[in-house]
């Protein structure tokens, strides 16, 4: 009977406890602002909406969501900054792993380019996050502070585009759980590690990368004994 390694020999670090509180913040406040919001919108769920508790609970998910870059910044800016950076930054594997997307999709990665600590797809998931949140968080500020003086127009244009944008970043939310299920990445946010072998599948290069820099790790400490 072949041995397993234990756990953590097979597992390798994917997100420190600082970004996975974070992500926790972005990802309870989005789910929070998503059904208060659709609440709101929705005529048939305003019984779920007594007094002004929806709006009130609409407005602090809104603070927290708006926080969030600012405390990813204090808390991590070095993994705040390597975000920003990597979901903008595309190379050649990474356009040749676009034009493979759909056979990643169907959980097939034998052929797809290797990628780094961001495949192609979460690089274009994480951009489309910031930009979208922008136009809901600007579109949003508009509705809640400027609403008078808007007329109806200039009302009904920022209803569309703040209604728009959170079903686009909805839809995102759809591909975004699929993925991290697939092709099982959700220890990453719950404990940090994931499994090795599966991180290989969508991110050899990164994993090569962190085991070279284990390897050296290792052999510094022992040449220092
Ligand atoms: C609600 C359930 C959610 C689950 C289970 C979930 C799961 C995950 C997982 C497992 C990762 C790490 C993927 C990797 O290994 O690289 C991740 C990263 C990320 N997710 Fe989510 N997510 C959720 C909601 C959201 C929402 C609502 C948003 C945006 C509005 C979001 C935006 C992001 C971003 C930007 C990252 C990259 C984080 C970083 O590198 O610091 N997630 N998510």
């Amino acid at each position: 009977m072949a041995v397993r390694e234990p756990l953590r020999d097979r597992e390798i670090l994917r997100y420190r406890k600082r970004p996975r509180i974070v992500h926790a913040m972005l990802a309870s406040s989005f789910l929070v602002l998503l059904f208060t919001g659709l609440i709101i919108l929705w005529p048939a769920l305003a019984g779920l909406a007594p007094g002004g508790l929806t709006r009130w609970l609409h407005r602090v998910a809104a603070v927290v969501f708006m926080a969030v870059p600012f405390v990813y910044w204090f808390a991590d800016r070095e993994g705040a900054k390597e975000l920003m950076i990597d979901s903008f930054k595309y190379d050649r594997d990474d356009w040749r792993w676009l034009k493979r997307f759909w056979s990643y999709a169907f959980g097939h990665t034998a052929n797809m380019p290797k990628q780094g600590r961001l495949n192609a797809g979460q690089k274009l998931h994480h951009a489309s996050v910031m930009l979208i949140s922008g136009t809901i968080v600007a579109s949003g500020l508009v509705l809640w502070f400027f609403m008078p003086s808007l007329g109806p127009t200039g009302q009904a244009w920022a209803a569309v585009i703040h209604d728009l944008s959170m079903l686009a970043l909805a839809l995102l939310l759809v591909g975004h759980l699929y993925f991290t299920f697939v092709y099982k990445a959700l220890s990453g946010m719950t404990r940090g590690y994931v499994d090795r072998d599966e991180a290989m599948l969508e991110h050899a290069k990164w994993v090569e990368e962190v085991e070279q820099q284990e390897a050296a790790e290792t052999e510094e400490e022992t040449e220092k004994v």
